[in-house]
């Protein structure tokens, strides 16, 4: 058998039960190793809390350079209380926020999947969100995340004034709505984009470069523009309206923490953060389960890696063009899920509550 040539992962373990569910995403890397003679190559390094506690720092130069050299990184999850009274550069959350920056991951992919077999799961009513299958593209390296000037400054009145700046550049906002576009094509044909169009100049802005895009390019595909307060609604009201939504940094992280509840299943929902395509249509990028450290579960055995392997899958198919091994390992899942199997996240009666690591287990042994 020809072996193609090794491609590296980094594997970022971080926080409370990124760890555990990382081992098993490495189980799965072996195994491709193993029987599909893939030789995927590993390596680990600390980020987070995890990096600061060792280093001082949430992410070291030589880890963020493994992260510049590697086909991919796999995240765990970064942060908790432990760590919540650092000042900003030292907190956990700035080793993600630096690598989505400097790795130039302006497109943030997040799924939110009604599994069939968790519909019951979810806070909605079945009919609502059966069947559900939305992607949330999130804006992820501007707006007020990352604008300029930001800081906490004294004014006159001996008070104290908190700045954060939210800016667009029509390039920022076209780029991350062509890959919107591109995606619903291979989907539903239909984008939703949400600003807030109707108080901020940036928002304003926004709608114009999408919908001038659209008539340029995507004439095929169905846009619409919608309020990003209205959008929140709506995804209460009739998600199933919904195939691809475009949006900011920051409605991108409120409405797609939203979009995840529908689904009754943060633990098995995962996210791609990719980068512009080189003339070789390679990309920088970077997977992770959309859950977080869950640091009051941490080290007891229970966390759901169903979230990291279906991230692991993304990576093969984003990064890799490797869309059979990704379906494979997606089918993998569905078939464990069907036999009734569960973490204790998802555990529900008629079903069995089984650890992390047996969940990986069984993900692995119907692998074919
Ligand atoms: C997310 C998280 C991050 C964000 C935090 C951990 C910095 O909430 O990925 O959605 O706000 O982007
Ligand atoms: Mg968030």
């Amino acid at each position: 058998m020809i072996k193609v040539k090794k491609r590296k992962f980094l594997l970022l373990p971080g926080d409370g039960i990124g760890p555990e569910v990382i081992e098993e995403v490495k189980k799965i890397i072996y195994w491709f190793n193993t029987n599909k003679s893939l030789d995927f190559e590993i390596e680990e390094g600390l980020a987070g809390g995890a990096s600061y506690d060792k280093h001082g720092t949430p992410i070291t130069d030589e880890v963020f350079y493994k992260a510049l050299e590697s086909e991919a990184v796999i995240l765990g999850a970064v942060g908790g209380p432990k760590w919540d009274n650092l000042e900003f550069s030292k907190k956990p959350e700035r080793a993600l926020l630096k690598l989505r920056k400097e790795l130039k991951l302006f497109a943030n992919l997040r799924p939110a999947i009604c599994f069939k077999q968790l519909v019951d799961a979810s806070t909605l009513k079945p009919e609502i969100v059966s069947g559900l299958d939305i992607m949330i593209v999130r804006e992820l390296t501007g707006g007020i995340y990352f604008g300029e000037p930001r800081g906490i400054k004294p004014i006159d009145n001996g008070e104290r004034k908190g700045i954060n700046t939210h800016t667009y550049t029509s390039n920022e906002i076209i780029r991350v709505a062509r890959v919107a576009f591109d995606l619903a094509k291979k989907r539903s044909n239909k984008v939703t984009s949400c600003e807030k169009s109707n108080v901020m100049e940036a928002g304003q802005l926004w709608k114009e470069e999408v919908q001038s895009l659209h008539e340029k390019e995507y004439k095929e595909v169905e846009l619409n523009h919608m309020l990003a307060d209205n959008c929140a609604m709506q995804l209460l009201r009739n998600p199933k309206q919904f195939d691809v939504i475009v949006t900011d940094n920051l409605f991108g992280d409120m409405l797609s923490d939203q979009a995840s509840m529908l689904t009754g299943s943060l633990g098995l929902l995962p996210s791609a953060s990719l980068g512009a395509k080189n003339k070789d249509g390679k990309m920088r990028s970077m997977y992770e389960p959309i859950h977080g450290s869950a640091p009051d579960i941490a080290g007891k055995g229970i966390a759901n890696p169903i979230a990291s392997i279906l991230s692991f899958a993304m990576a093969l198919k984003y990064s890799l063009n490797l869309d059979k091994e990704a379906k494979a390992l997606e089918n993998a899942v569905q078939e464990v899920l069907n036999e009734g199997l569960r973490t204790k996240d998802i555990v529900s009666k008629g079903t069995k509550e089984v650890s992390t690591t047996k969940m990986g287990d069984a993900i692995i042994s119907k692998l074919k």
